[in-house]
């Protein structure tokens, strides 16, 4: 791992690019680290009872289609993320408030759950004046959980899909040099199997 990263570092440097996006893209990093297939299979589908769902809202069901759909009505880049960041912080939780502390998936979302809460931290542009007004209803709906807003049982791996999947639209450029989209999902697997196997 180490040794892929110094050419790497040289040619962002020569870029003049190291500055840009540094502490969001090894946040996406560490996210694109724990949210490979195995461990969504493992802790979302096989720990879980078959055909679980948690109830979230409409709006939290963020597709990559949705992405596809508000791009061209070229919602900014800014705004997008802002959604995704929001959808995320809201539906792990979620996921999280149907586990005990000991059930061997909590850990894993409670992890998922900080590194939103990083992610948070680095975008004090989500708010109404720098995001688009569309995007912007949608999230002051999905921050405000009306309770109006209609409910859907998904599937707790389904949730956790959109999230990567969405996540590899919106960073796959910016942080490309991070390894997204996909391809490291073999390699990541060794490094994770020891906390894959030490679950209480
Ligand atoms: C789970 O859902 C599938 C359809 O999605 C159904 O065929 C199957 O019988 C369900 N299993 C249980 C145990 O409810
Ligand atoms: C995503 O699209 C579906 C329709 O395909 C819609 O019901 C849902 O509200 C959209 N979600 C967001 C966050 O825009
Ligand atoms: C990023 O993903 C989009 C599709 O979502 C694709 O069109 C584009 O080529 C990808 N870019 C890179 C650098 O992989």
């Amino acid at each position: 791992m180490q040794r892929g990263y110094v050419p790497f570092l040289y040619s962002v440097a020569v870029l003049g690019l190291a500055a840009a996006v540094p502490e969001e893209c090894t946040i996406i990093e560490a996210l694109q680290n724990k949210l490979t297939y195995q461990q969504r299979l493992q802790y979302m589908k096989h720990y879980f009872p078959i055909n679980y769902t948690v109830n979230v809202q409409f709006e939290e069901v963020l597709r990559p289609s949705n992405i596809t759909r508000l791009r061209e009505q070229d919602v900014s880049e800014l705004s997008l993320r802002c959604l995704w960041l929001s959808v995320n912080s809201q539906v792990l939780p979620k996921i999280r408030a149907v586990l005990l502390e000991k059930h061997p998936s909590w850990e894993y979302i409670q992890d998922l759950c900080v590194l939103f809460e990083q992610l948070d931290e680095e975008y004090e542009d989500c708010n109404q004046g720098k995001m688009d007004t569309t995007v912007w209803d949608v999230v002051e709906q999905v921050l405000t959980g009306d309770a109006g807003s209609s409910r859907k049982p998904v599937r707790p791996k389904a949730l956790l899909d959109n999230c990567v999947k969405v996540m590899r639209m919106l960073y796959n450029e910016s942080c490309a040099s991070r390894s997204l989209p996909g391809q490291p999902e073999r390699r990541q697997l060794p490094a994770h199997g020891g906390a894959i196997g030490g679950g209480n």
